[in-house]
């Protein structure tokens, strides 16, 4: 049985006061929750402030991104050895904003993988088609191809340390959220790419999230099908009345 897993991306967002404010409202009102996994993802100034706060609780900590090197001159980056250092359990690779605004491609993606994995942390990567490329029937043709390039050279036990976030990029920030008819079809066809590459067991037990405008409205009725293993959530992450109730809808209450 795989379980819940909620992750709240804050994006650009949050000085060091506002993120500690949020976590622990968040980490207050979550506290009981057992059934689902829960993860914070703030912006790397207030990471170690917010690993503070959560410590010690039912929810874990991850970044936004990572260099695939450990250390080296690369002004500007931060090494995955800095990620570990400071609390995190996941990373967050290949998110379509760094796709589009940072040129980041399938290669670089897997390379951070690679590494991400080496460090021992959960990688949560992120898939996701156009509005054009939807609109043109190449869904299927994008994420398979995002896939196969993204794993390349995985094993079945790096593979199954991994989680896959399904994005619609013309779901991001646009208030336009997959039905969940059509996320479903992407995360089965998802969980079948997983399944030709990397045998049923490491299939069935893969998770899978959605992400894009996911909010306490639309969370039950994603959370019902069978391949939606959880939720990336971006905006609504940064309220956490929002969080909280996706949370707990998720859990079942
Ligand atoms: P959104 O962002 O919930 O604001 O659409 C999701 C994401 O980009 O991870």
């Amino acid at each position: 049985m795989r379980r819940k897993f909620i992750a709240g991306n804050w994006k650009m967002n949050k000085t060091i006061e506002e993120a500690k404010e949020l976590a622990e409202e968040i980490k207050t009102e979550l506290n009981e929750i057992d059934k689902v996994d829960i993860a914070l993802f703030p912006p790397f100034t207030a990471l170690y402030p917010v690993y503070e706060v959560i410590k010690d609780s039912n929810i874990a900590l991850g970044a936004q991104n990572m260099w695939y090197e450990s250390k080296g001159a690369y002004t500007g980056e931060t090494s995955p050895a800095f990620i570990v250092d400071i609390g995190c359990k996941y990373i967050i690779i290949g998110h379509s904003e760094r796709r589009k605004y940072f040129n980041e491609t399938d290669e670089l993606i897997n390379r951070k993988i690679k590494t991400a994995l080496e460090w021992k942390l959960t990688p949560i990567v992120c898939l996701g088609e156009t509005l054009e490329q939807r609109e043109k029937g190449e869904t299927q043709k994008v994420i398979e191809h995002q896939f196969n390039h993204g794993f390349m050279d995985l094993d079945s036990v790096q593979a199954s340390r991994t989680t896959i976030a399904y994005e619609p990029i013309w779901a991001i920030g646009t208030g336009q959220t997959a039905t969940p008819e059509i996320a479903e079809q992407i995360h089965k066809f998802i969980r079948g790419l997983v399944q030709k590459e990397y045998g049923s067991q490491t299939a069935d037990n893969f998770q899978i999230l959605y992400g894009g405008s996911v909010k306490p409205e639309n969370i039950d009725g994603l959370i019902q099908e069978l391949d939606i293993d959880g939720a990336l959530v971006g905006g609504a992450s940064l309220n956490p009345k929002s969080f909280i109730d996706i949370v707990k809808k998720t859990s079942g209450g």
